[in-house]
């Protein structure tokens, strides 16, 4: 996993923005704004962004925090420090960060968390359980189906508009299941919600209990 995406960090930001009119990167900037915009930030707040990658999420939020980032690929760290941003940043995985515990008022993660795969899921989200505060709240902007029913009648959109590429992504990326999501979650005790951003893609928003 690591060398695909060291592949593609010398042209990924070429390629986000050349796609920006389908639906792979449909509304890409706009949600990454929207993660901002939903995850409550103020001056002095500890925020975690996984999936780093480039930077596009970290470099568009606003002055006075103090940051942190994550990714799996060294060459996409490597890009990233090249931006000189005041991040901090680390290598790891979604599965095993690098981060004492209850470290972080905000975890951030846009376009990545679709990389782990379906089995894991339930662990990442324990393990970013583990490093946010109680009382902080973790927001995701990713490719995700509300449920089994919403996936299929994307399938049977894209069978239409005969877009086989599409239906590909479908099969071959890990679109996170709102549903279950939502329930696993609500075990480690947060409130959930989620609205869609694109036809892919939807912002999770996940608020940790005060204290347990
Ligand atoms: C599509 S890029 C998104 C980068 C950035 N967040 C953005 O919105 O532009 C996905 C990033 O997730 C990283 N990644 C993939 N799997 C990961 C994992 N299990 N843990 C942490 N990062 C991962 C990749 O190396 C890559 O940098």
């Amino acid at each position: 996993m690591t060398g695909c995406h060291d592949s593609q960090a010398e042209n990924y930001e070429a390629e986000v923005r050349s796609r920006l009119d389908d639906y792979i990167r449909e509304n890409y900037f706009e949600i990454l704004d929207t993660v901002i915009g939903r995850a409550d930030l103020a001056a002095g707040l500890k925020v975690l962004d996984i999936g780093i990658g480039t930077g596009l999420l970290t470099e568009r939020l606003p002055r006075g925090l103090e940051l942190y980032g994550v990714d799996l690929s060294p060459r996409m760290l490597d890009k990233l420090r090249e931006k000189k941003l005041p991040v901090d940043l680390a290598p790891g995985d979604f599965c095993h960060l690098p981060h004492p515990g209850e470290a972080f008022d905000r975890i951030i993660s846009t376009f990545a968390f679709h990389h782990v795969g379906f089995s894991e899921k339930a662990a990442a989200l324990a393990e970013m359980d583990r490093v946010l505060k109680p009382g902080g709240l973790m927001v995701i902007g990713d490719f995700m189906v509300e449920n089994e029913a919403q996936k299929e009648s994307l399938r049977a959109k894209f069978r239409a508009e005969n877009r086989a590429d599409m239906l590909q992504e479908l099969v071959e990326e890990y679109f996170t299941d709102l549903e279950e999501a939502y329930a696993t979650l609500g075990a480690l005790g947060y409130r959930t919600t989620y609205r869609r951003g694109a036809t892919l893609s939807w912002i999770l928003r996940a608020v940790k209990a005060p204290s347990r």
